[in-house]
C-alpha cells in the first residue's frame, strides 16, 4: 500500500498534469460547479465512478454507499439527490452496480456482519420481491449477478419515487433516472434499459427493464 505520502506526490503530479493540459482549469472549477449527472453508486474501491465514466472534477455529482441503496428515509442521500436536482439540475441520476456486490452477496446469504445487516436488509427485500426470478438463476454467481442487477433497477424506481424527483418532472424539468451495472472482471458498464423521464412512464419502463433482464439470463 502506498503512503500518505505518496498519495500527496501522486496528487502534485495529477494537478502538474491537468494544468499542463488546461492552465485556467482549477480556477475555472473554483467557482463553480455544474455537472450534468448524479452517480448513485456502491462505495467499493473497485468502482470509481468518474474515472471508469472518462469524466473530470466537475462534471459528476457523486453518492456512494454500501450496496447503492436509495432509502426513502436516509436523509445523506435524499440531501444529495435534492441539491443535484434543485440546485445543480442534473439531467441525469445514474444508479450504478456491480456486479460481485459484497453487500449484495451478503444480503443473498444472509450472512451476519453486525450493524451493516440493517442496511442490507433492504437487498433483502429486493431478494424476496423477486425470489422466483433469483432462484431460477442458477448456481450462487448467477443468482448473485441477478439480484445485483434487480438491486439496481428497483433502487432506481425508489430515486423515481422520491418527492424530489417527481416534483421536478412536474415542474417539467427534464431529468432521466438512467439504470447501469459495472463488471469488475472487464472494466465494463452494462445498460439495465431502464430510462424513466416520468412519473407516467415509470412502471413501463420498470416492467420494461425486467423484461430485457429475463432475455439476457
Ligand atoms: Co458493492
Amino acid at each position: 500500500m502506498p503512503t500518505i505520502k505518496t498519495l500527496l506526490e501522486n496528487n502534485r503530479a495529477w494537478a502538474r498534469a491537468v494544468s499542463t493540459e488546461d492552465p485556467d482549469f482549477f480556477e475555472k472549477l473554483s467557482r463553480q460547479q455544474s455537472p450534468g449527472y448524479l452517480w448513485i453508486g456502491c462505495a467499493d474501491s473497485r468502482v470509481p465512478s468518474t474515472q471508469l465514466t472518462g469524466l473530470m472534477p466537475g462534471e459528476m455529482f457523486v453518492h456512494r454507499n454500501v450496496a447503492n441503496v436509495v432509502v426513502h428515509a436516509d436523509l445523506n442521500c435524499l440531501s444529495v439527490i435534492q441539491y443535484a436536482v434543485e440546485v445543480l439540475k442534473v439531467e441525469h441520476i445514474i444508479v450504478c452496480g456491480h456486479y460481485s456486490c459484497g453487500g449484495v452477496e451478503a444480503a443473498l446469504r444472509d450472512s451476519q456482519h453486525g450493524l451493516i445487516d440493517n442496511w442490507l436488509r433492504h437487498v433483502q427485500d429486493v431478494r424476496n420481491k423477486h425470489h422466483d426470478f433469483i432462484d431460477a438463476a442458477g448456481d450462487f454467481a448467477a443468482q448473485s449477478a441477478r439480484l445485483c442487477e434487480l438491486n439496481v433497477i428497483e433502487q432506481a424506481v425508489n430515486v423515481a419515487q422520491t418527492t424530489i424527483v417527481r416534483q421536478a418532472w412536474e415542474r417539467g424539468q427534464g431529468l432521466t433516472v438512467n439504470g447501469l451495472i459495472y463488471g469488475l472482471k472487464d472494466g465494463l458498464l452494462r445498460d439495465l434499459q431502464l430510462r424513466i423521464n416520468n412519473s407516467q412512464g415509470l412502471e413501463s419502463e420498470y416492467q420494461k427493464a425486467l423484461a430485457a433482464l429475463r432475455e439476457t439470463n
